[in-house]
């Protein structure tokens, strides 16, 4: 692709489903279980989809139009839009974020390589409950493994984006995100036929108000945020390549839904699961990788099956980071040279460096703590609770503020109802929400 000549989406379905794909990715499949699992559940949950809709969305939809107005790159889009004013480091801040991001995402991207391997060579199977922990242990502390994995969990992100966005990003969405519904809800379905499982149902849906506090609302606000991809300029890049004539707010509407309902399909795999074979709900990062293969072996054929889902959550985390990757290529990769391959190699190559230390932080370097976390949480943390809502802050608050009403309203094409909700969220909800949540966990 060269930028010279950009790239263009060929369909708005096409368009939908780049978005949907950066999006629905680990956020939904293996953060939002975990993090429910550690914030009490039901609460959490309601939280979450509170923050999607009411905040996330509105904020979604301005990260839509800046880009589809400005036809530019995260930086660019603001040196276009406000020349010669400082709203452009809002663009250098999602690229730092999105790299940083990237950089922890790879590891678990090659932890799924690792599993899609031993699922290959069928060492997934006949395990008893404590077996499957045991594994997840033994791989997050092998050095060797995990930053080989990594390092081939990379080189596949960045082989699609040096490919342009016709290429690799809109083909790969097409197929993949039915194929993984469809297997969620199969899933699902098992996983609550099993033995009381309804205490994993009840742990999602029954409140449990003592975890109502300022920091599960944190928690599901970063997670609304990461699950979305708002905050860092990804949905801005890729509605640079949307041509100006599509409309955004049905994307923005359908991508959220999504999203929420594939992280409660995601929960209803998990939680009756955890109850009915007797693990914890809290033990955080390894819950998806212990708990699915341990749901597989109670499925006729799960040993084949186990395959083909490891194929397709492989897809679902590379339509991700792709976006992630592209971010950060697409800044670089200006109007005259037309490097985008050899650009995407080197951007890929110092964030895989630098998402070694994350690799090692579950076994060599796990005794490496910062605030009380390890080198892997410190980054997630921070990227999600600090980084993102400050990206989304900044990104709103231009959408709201720097362009005229007549401007907006032309833009999103909303009913005069929905649009006032819109402004009303990114005017005064988001804003109130982001600062005073961040401010209080801050200083709290
Ligand atoms: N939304 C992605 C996921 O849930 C992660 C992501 C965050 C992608 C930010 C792009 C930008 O997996």
């Amino acid at each position: 692709m060269l930028s010279s000549n950009r790239d263009q989406f060929t369909s708005k379905l096409g368009f939908i489903l780049a978005a949907a794909g950066s999006a629905i990715g680990l956020g939904a499949i293996w953060k939002f279980p975990y993090t429910a699992g550690t914030n009490g559940g039901s609460v959490f949950i309601l939280l979450f989809i509170l923050c999607t809709l009411l905040i996330g969305l509105p904020i979604l939809m301005s990260e839509f139009l800046i880009g589809r107005r400005a036809q530019a790159d995260t930086v660019s889009a603001f040196h276009k839009e406000a020349p010669g004013k400082p709203w452009f480091l809002g663009g250098w801040l999602g690229v730092t974020v999105s790299a940083l991001i990237l950089s922890f995402y790879g590891v678990v991207g090659g932890w799924i390589l690792s599993y899609l391997f031993r699922a290959i060579t069928f060492q997934l199977d006949g395990g008893s409950e404590a077996h499957y922990g045991e594994l997840f242990n033994e791989l997050i502390s092998n050095p060797v493994e995990v930053i080989f994995a990594q390092a081939l969990f990379m080189f596949l992100t960045v082989f699609i984006v040096q490919g342009g966005i016709k290429g690799g990003i809109e083909r790969a969405g097409k197929w993949m995100m039915p194929a993984l519904f469809i297997f969620f809800v199969l899933l699902a379905i098992r996983s609550l036929t099993l033995d009381g499982a309804i205490e994993g149902v009840k742990f999602m849906f029954v409140p449990d108000w003592s975890y109502l506090n300022m920091e599960t609302l944190l928690n599901a606000l970063g997670l609304a945020f990461f699950s979305l991809s708002v905050g860092v300029g990804a949905m801005i890049t890729y509605a640079s390549y949307l041509p100006k004539s599509e409309t955004i707010t049905s994307s923005a509407f359908n991508v959220a839904w999504m999203n929420i309902a594939i992280s409660i399909l995601a929960g209803l795999v998990i939680f009756p699961a955890v109850f009915a074979l007797g693990y914890s709900p809290t033990q955080g990062p390894g819950l998806v990788f212990i708990i699915l293969p341990a749901v597989f072996e109670q499925i006729p054929m799960g040993s084949v099956l186990v395959i083909v889902f490891f194929i397709l959550l492989l897809f679902a985390t590379l339509t991700s980071s792709i976006s992630l990757l592209e971010i950060t290529v697409s800044v670089f990769v200006k109007e005259k040279y037309a490097a985008r391959r050899k650009l995407s190699w080197i951007v890929g190559a110092v964030i895989f460096i630098a998402g070694i230390p994350s690799a090692l932080s579950f076994g060599h370097w796990s005794h490496i703590t910062i605030m009380d976390k390890s080198i892997f949480d410190f980054i997630d943390y921070m990227t999600a609770n600090v980084g993102m809502p400050l990206g989304a802050l900044l990104f709103s608050l231009f959408a709201a503020y720097y362009y005229s009403t007549k401007i907006t309203q032309q833009e999103l094409n909303l009913s005069p109802a929905m649009y006032w909700i819109w402004r009303a969220s990114v005017c005064v909800v988001a804003p109130v929400a982001i600062v005073t949540i961040s401010l209080y966990n801050l200083f709290a």
